[in-house]
């Protein structure tokens, strides 16, 4: 059996007398890649941030290489050689990948920082993990999300780090994206690296590990070698009882055409003709930069068409902004709930109102009730509607982002990546949601780089590729399918 590299002894952590980790212990080996599970809010990512330094137990011990450490900043885990990678990513986008890299640490030379050092050891280390595609002196806002997670890493490695802990590190990638990550982990591991890996992607986690912990409202409920569970029994140690199918039945007939497309474009995206019905979800497909999202921003007025025609409920309009998208009753759940869809320092209360109050100026806003009952209604877990988001869980603050769109009650709804970060069992809650909205009259448009899910949730897919509609798929299409159409080849079954 291969060596202990670290070990977590115990470990328990209060924020304001609610505890969040009780008595958790975890072992971690060289050449293992470890997964920690759990729904949102099961305390994970706290745990990490234990092990790198970022909080400090209330009790329990912390053993590297059999001795006790303690560590006062992330700074003295990381030179202890325990990198983290967090589940948001943290880069300077303008400034360059060896300045990100050696951000507060840069080496000093005569009293000058010593430019060449920094980007001598940056190109070394991405020589190193095999990535050597990328220039240490490029921006970093130049570079694609996963290369910028390439550099997370390089900056999260010091020279002998042993243990890597990653955050949801697919959260943000698409799906080939996904493979070359996967393929970096396998070579860390293969170096003897010891990997605590985070996700609530199943299938990553039987794909990648070799060790499985479970935990459940901050407490250790099972560790298991990954090949002696079944995703079914992982589940139910996760949400504590089995689940019924994930997604929801189909309903019978659409209505009425809420949205309509007529051979809209822009610079982005080309020749778009497709309806949107009251009762129906509508799946977007394709590969990063298709022209998924830019459909969505089109319509939302974030960059509007500039060619063919949109035509809500029958009537020919022109959204140049995403005011009079919320005025015509569109509701846009954006990919970047970080950037776009929350205020990270105000109350779970304020955020749920934001649009509200950006729709309707002026009148009152929705009493305290209906507040918690809308909040309800997509499980948030919160400590109470004025807590500030940036302390809930990844999968809270998702909830928090699909609850303020329906504060509003649009008719029509643009999804991008719905459940980006969110546990099993969240994840059929807002799928039933949206099924329970479309049943309700809404139309749904639904962008996902999660092909089960897309093929689970939608009536008809629309696979994009290079900008224009490439082909429309029935649903229950197989992912050969999707997949053909995303990259060129394959054709289409229904118009
Ligand atoms: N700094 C903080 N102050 C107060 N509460 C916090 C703080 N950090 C985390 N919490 C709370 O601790 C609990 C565990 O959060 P944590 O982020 O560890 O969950 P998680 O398992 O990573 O969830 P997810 O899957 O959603 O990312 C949550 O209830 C969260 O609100
Ligand atoms: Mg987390």
């Amino acid at each position: 059996m291969s060596e202990v590299v670290a070990r977590l002894d115990g470990i328990t952590k209060s924020f304001l007398g609610v505890p969040v980790l009780r008595g958790v212990d975890l072992e971690l080996r060289a050449g293992e890649v470890h997964a920690l599970m759990g729904e949102n809010g099961a305390g994970k990512s706290t745990l990490l941030k234990v092990l790198a330094g970022v909080h400090r137990p209330d009790s329990g011990r912390i053993l590297l290489g059999g001795n006790e450490v303690s560590f006062a900043t992330p700074r003295d885990a990381q030179a202890a050689g325990i990198a983290i990678i967090h589940q948001e990513l943290n880069l300077l986008p303008h400034r360059t990948v060896a300045e990100n890299v050696f951000l507060g640490r840069e080496p000093v030379r005569r009293g000058q920082v010593d430019r060449r050092a920094m980007v001598a050891e940056t190109r070394r280390l991405l020589d190193w993990l095999g990535e050597d595609g990328i220039d240490p002196e490029a921006g970093v806002v130049r570079l694609p999300v996963a290369q910028r997670q390439v550099v997370e890493i390089v900056k999260a490695l010091s020279a002998d780090a042993r243990v890597l802990a990653m955050d949801e590190p697919t959260a943000a990638l698409a799906d080939h994206e996904v493979e070359l990550l996967y393929d970096l982990v396998a070579r860390l591991r293969d170096r003897g690296m010891a990997i605590l890996y985070v996700s609530h992607r199943m299938r990553e986690v039987f794909d990648l590990s070799q060790r499985i912990t479970v935990l459940k409202d901050g407490a250790f409920v099972t560790c298991s070698p990954t090949e002696e569970l079944t995703s079914d029994q992982l589940v139910r140690h996760m949400v504590g009882r089995p689940l019924d199918a994930l997604y929801p039945e189909r309903p019978t007939e659409p209505g009425e055409v809420r949205i309509s497309l007529r051979d809209a474009g822009n610079d982005r995206v080309r020749d778009l003709t497709f309806d949107v019905r009251a009762g129906e979800i509508v799946g977007l497909a394709g590969l990063q930069g298709s022209g998924r999202s830019a459909i969505a921003r089109a319509i939302w007025g974030v960059e509007p068409f500039t060619a063919g025609v949109l035509e809500r409920d029958g009537e020919p309009v022109r959204i140049p902004n995403p005011r009079t998208a919320v005025r015509k009753g569109i509701g846009y759940v954006t990919e970047d709930r970080k950037g776009e869809g929350l205020a990270l320092r105000q109350s779970v209360r304020d955020n749920a109102l934001l649009v509200r109050r950006a729709a309707l100026r002026g009148q009152a806003a929705r009493r305290a009730s209906d507040l918690a009952a809308l909040l309800k209604s997509v499980n948030v877990v919160a400590q109470g509607p004025h807590q500030e988001v940036r302390y809930l869980s990844g999968g809270n603050q998702q909830k928090v982002v699909l609850g303020k769109w329906l504060a509003v009650r649009p008719n029509v709804l643009i999804v991008d990546e719905p459940t980006r970060g969110i546990d099993v069992g969240a994840k059929q809650a807002v799928y039933q949601l949206l099924r329970d909205l479309a049943a309700d009259g809404m139309a749904i448009l639904m962008i996902s780089s999660e092909l089960p899910e897309l093929i689970g949730m939608s009536d008809r897919i629309l696979v994009m590729h290079e900008g224009a509609i490439a082909g429309a798929l029935p649903a229950g299409a197989s992912e050969e399918a999707v997949m053909g159409l995303a990259t060129g080849h394959g054709i289409g079954e229904v118009a």
